[in-house]
């Protein structure tokens, strides 16, 4: 701190260069440093600094901003100015020990909360990934409302959490287990569900391991009648990685058993998000959404997985599995219910049922099949209202000549009749059915299966598959 700089301005220069000292894994990063030679220039730090300042001071710098201020101290004046108060850093924040790798971006991640979230509550590293913020607290209740109530669907007695993270799923569930294993192989999401938990007893079956995900099925020779991975597969390096840790999970899995693998990043969809976060205005030039496309991919690289790849990789654990993909539900438009999928694979599954009546839609009002449906009805490839209008703008990018805009490519688009997947669920629902939707092997194209009752996990058995087993 200069003898004339106010100590607000000097906690939030600390608090500047405690990120970038950490994601650029160094010591030495002074008030007047630059960004831009520090950095080297690379796109994918500067979108980390971003994300990581956001979420720690709750703003919504842009990289263009980030390198714009250039230094610690200028950047923590802009932010000074706009009211943006400093957090307060309880440790000294180092350099990760494996700062480059996955572990060390999560052990970053959660060093960085925004210290204003519940312990309860903390979203740390969920961020919308075109605008680098973290998503709106709305939003994160919502999906955390809406993946606790797919899990309770499963009504879990013995639960293991793989990735549990800082426990969103785990405070919501694991008082009404009799038994929870929270698994993370981030030190500082470990100690922070611990210390919550501590001060309760009614979390005395839970326990919490700091281990990585191969290791999850090895720590006991304990069973369980559910295995979740939610929202962790994205991070695996690799589908062989994958591969190890369903076939550990299996070997837990008690006969009957599920494994839910949450909001996986759909293949199929990937590309339809990035064109649709670069495509912005009618006038932007098509090339230059390639390019901003390229760029994207090159600064995050997630496991891709289309649920017959999914299915795939689950027939390679040998066990007899069945294999359901499930749309992520949810009214607010966020990239997780629009660009990613569940799926529930059951062990010793019976054979899918076959539904009474299975259509191709053509536009056909639901009101009216739903009117004339005794049992149950799958309707096949209908196109999801979230996303098939970004599949085709993805498609229509990928052909267009160079030198057309979005715009034009926009108006070339006939309209489609599609579904909307909450509406949908709503009509099933009015109408007395229960209501499965899944993703179909074609992109932006869902499944759709009702059944007379109100139960929508024996409706998503019509949207079942058996894997097909086989050892790698
Ligand atoms: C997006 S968070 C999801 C947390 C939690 N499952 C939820 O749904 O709220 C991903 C979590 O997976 C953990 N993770 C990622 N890869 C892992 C691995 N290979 N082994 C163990 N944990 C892993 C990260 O540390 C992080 O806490």
């Amino acid at each position: 701190m200069t003898p004339e700089q106010d100590p607000e301005q000097a906690a939030l220069e600390q608090a500047v260069i405690a990120v970038w000292s950490d994601v650029l894994g160094r010591d030495d990063v002074g008030p007047a440093d630059e960004f831009g030679e520090l950095c080297g220039a690379d796109l994918s730090t500067a979108v980390r600094v971003t994300t990581l300042l956001n979420q720690l001071l709750g703003t919504g710098l842009t990289v263009m901003k980030l390198f714009a201020e250039g230094t610690p101290r200028r950047l923590a004046s802009t932010l000074g100015a706009l009211g943006i108060a400093a957090p307060p850093l309880a440790t000294r924040h180092r350099a990760a020990d494996d700062a480059g790798g996955v572990q060390g971006y999560w052990e970053t991640t959660y060093r960085f909360r925004n210290p204003h979230q519940q312990d309860r509550f903390n979203t740390a590293g969920w961020t919308d990934s075109t605008s680098l913020t973290s998503l709106p607290e709305k939003y994160m209740r919502e999906w955390t409302e809406c993946t606790v109530a797919r899990v309770r669907g499963l009504e879990p007695r013995r639960v293991l959490d793989i990735g549990c993270g800082t426990g969103l799923i785990l405070f919501r569930l694991a008082a009404d287990c009799e038994r929870y294993v929270g698994v993370d192989f981030s030190s500082v999401a470990v100690e922070q569900v611990r210390d919550a938990l501590a001060a309760e007893h009614e979390y005395d079956h839970v326990d919490v391991v700091h281990a990585d995900a191969r290791q999850a099925a090895r720590l006991t020779a304990e069973t369980y009648d559910l295995v979740l991975l939610n929202s962790v597969v994205q991070y695996f390096p690799d589908t062989d990685y994958l591969a190890e840790v369903l076939t550990g999970a299996v070997r837990r899995l008690e006969s009957g058993g599920t494994l839910l693998l949450g909001d996986i990043r759909d293949r199929h969809l990937h590309q339809a998000m990035r064109v649709e976060a670069a495509a912005g205005h009618d006038d932007t030039p098509v090339d230059l959404v390639r390019l901003a496309v390229e760029q994207s991919a090159a600064s995050d690289s997630p496991l891709l997985l289309t649920p017959s790849e999914l299915c795939r990789i689950a027939g390679t654990t040998g066990a007899d599995l069945s294999c359901t993909p499930l749309v992520r539900r949810g009214s607010h438009p966020t990239e997780m219910n629009r660009f990613r999928y569940d799926v529930v694979l059951t062990l010793d599954d019976e054979p899918a049922p076959r539904p009474d009546t299975e259509l191709r839609w053509h536009g056909q009002s639901l009101d009216q099949l739903l009117d004339s449906t005794g049992g149950s009805l799958v309707l096949r490839q209908v196109p999801d209202a979230r996303n098939f209008p970004a599949v085709r703008l993805a498609e229509a990018v990928d052909a267009a000549p160079a030198g057309s805009t979005v715009g034009e490519l926009r108006a070339g688009l006939r309209p489609v009749p599609s579904i909307d997947p909450e509406e949908t669920w709503e009509l099933g629902h009015r109408k007395e059915f229960g209501v499965a939707i899944g993703p179909s092997d074609v992109p932006g194209l869902v499944d759709v299966a009702f059944h007379r009752g109100h139960d929508d996990r024996a409706t998503a058995r019509l949207l079942a598959r058996k894997c097909p087993q086989q050892s790698e």
